[in-house]
């Protein structure tokens, strides 16, 4: 079956900022299923975000392929490209990247502004409240971001990430400012949304725990992507 995405032999270099240029990744293959959970870990500055961002279609390969369902990225146009990403591909950051100004319900909508007109905002809306509650969120609707706590702020980007039904999420290190418990927790709810919305999950991490609860996982070293071998069970 053709994979939801696939790196074909992808390699990213940097341009120089001071000295050399960085090839930070080289010779990557890999190929994510529809609904499949991934892990991916390694050292920091291995190149761990930068190849979430190849994923996320936020950076160009230097060289190699990026597939979606078998058809090259490299042949949409810049607007077709931040159309695709819009609808296909949700986001948590390493930093949650909330708007300080905006309440927890109006974040979570913010992605569904770029899209084309003619979308029903209240089904929009529904969908965004039945999120966040889903999440535990439904007395929290009206708090800024600084009026939630950590875990709270993490929970409301997952949602937010999630609100155009994309079928690739993809976060980074989601849990890496957070306690045990709330880690735990959050873990539990991508889980949990990757089951009920069907949604493929690659996590970027430095957690174990995360990494191992995840079906596939990756190390990153040297620029190689290597996959972990899994014992069947649980
Ligand atoms: N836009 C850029 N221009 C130049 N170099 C960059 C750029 N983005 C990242 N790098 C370099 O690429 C390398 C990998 O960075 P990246 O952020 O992907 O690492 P990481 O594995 O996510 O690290 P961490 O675990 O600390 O988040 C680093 O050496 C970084 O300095
Ligand atoms: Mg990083």
């Amino acid at each position: 079956m053709t994979p939801l995405l696939e790196l074909e032999n992808v390699a990213k270099t940097f341009a120089p900022v001071e000295g050399c240029a960085n090839t930070v990744l080289s010779g990557i293959d890999l190929e994510i299923g529809a609904s499949e959970t991934l892990a991916i870990v390694g050292p920091s500055g291995s190149g761990k975000s930068t190849l979430l961002f190849l994923l996320g279609t936020l950076e160009t390969p230097t060289t190699g392929r990026v597939l979606w369902e078998g058809r090259d990225l490299a042949e949409l146009s810049t607007g077709r490209l931040a159309d695709f990403r819009n609808r296909e591909i949700g986001f948590i950051f390493q930093e949650h990247h909330l708007l300080p100004q905006l309440s927890a319900f109006e974040n979570v909508l913010v992605p569904t502004l770029a899209s084309k007109a003619g979308r029903d905002r209240s089904l929009l809306a529904q969908r965004a409240e039945g999120l966040l509650a889903t999440v535990g969120l439904k007395d929290r609707m009206a708090h800024r971001p600084a009026q939630l706590s950590g875990g709270e702020r993490q929970r409301v980007a997952c949602v937010r990430a999630l609100i155009n039904a994309p079928r690739l999420l993809l976060a980074d290190e989601p849990t890496g400012s957070l306690d045990r418990r709330s880690a735990d927790e959050l873990t539990d709810l991508l889980l949990s949304l990757n089951e009920s919305e069907g949604v493929a999950l690659v996590t970027v991490t430095h957690a174990p725990k995360l990494a191992q609860r995840m079906q596939r996982g990756f190390e990153l070293l040297d620029g190689s992507l290597c996959e972990a071998g899994r014992e069947t069970g649980t």
